[in-house]
């Protein structure tokens, strides 16, 4: 069984995508054993505590300065002992620490199809905005493990959205989420759980089984 952690910054679209995932058994052999949120009034918080699932809240405005809340982050995703950390929608820079103990062990999901729009300052909203501001006809998400760059680590799974000539990036944004996100995410963490993903040089291989 693959115990998750899954840390999330606001509404946790992402989140129910996967909690839905294990209910409905698109996503086998898992387990979320918390979810982690820096934002007290983030809606995720409560989709996590009416699954019954532990809901922590750490916030670096709670603590003195960066290096303080980055300790006492991985502090608490140690304390739920998690074969895999999933970033959905977390918008908090991971600690260099975690990285280096969690290698290939943590994944993110990010709003585009990296290598565009993406790196410092490519979150949320903005993401979409680039896309639109370029005038891309096809822009999409994608799951990619986490290395010590921003959205740099080896890529998992990609998948592709139309952009439409009247697009606003609200609207973009809410495509991206249904046509892509929501199915990519539960799909990475189901063939992490049953062994089906080797990373190779930076690269990912998808194993048949
Ligand atoms: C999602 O679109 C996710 O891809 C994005 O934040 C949103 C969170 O929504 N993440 C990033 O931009 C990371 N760079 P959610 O809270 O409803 O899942």
């Amino acid at each position: 069984m693959l115990k998750i952690v899954v840390c999330v910054s606001g509404g946790g679209t992402n989140l129910q995508a996967i909690i839905d995932g294990i209910d409905q058994g698109k996503i086998t052999n898992t387990k979320i054993s918390g979810v982690i949120c820096n934002n007290a009034g983030a809606y995720a918080l409560t989709r996590a505590k009416e699954h019954d699932i532990p809901a922590i809240c750490i916030s670096p405005k709670d603590y003195t300065d960066r290096a303080e809340f980055n300790k006492a982050f991985l502090e608490k995703v140690n304390e739920l002992t998690p074969d895999l950390i999933v970033l959905a929608g977390f918008l908090v820079n991971i600690p260099a620490e975690m990285v280096e103990s969690y290698a290939n062990r943590i994944i993110n999901i990010h709003p585009s199809l990296i290598p565009s729009f993406c790196g410092k300052g490519y979150y949320g909203l903005k993401v979409h905005e680039g896309a639109l501001a370029r005038g891309v006809k096809v822009t999409g998400a994608t799951v990619h493990f986490v290395d010590d760059g921003t959205d740099t680590g080896p890529i998992i799974l990609q998948k592709a959205v139309n952009v439409e000539e009247d697009d606003t990036p609200q609207t973009l944004q809410r495509r991206v989420m249904e046509q892509a996100e929501w199915q990519i995410l539960p799909q990475a963490i189901d063939l992490i759980a049953n062994g089906r993903v080797s990373v190779t040089d930076g690269k990912v291989k998808i194993i048949n089984v």
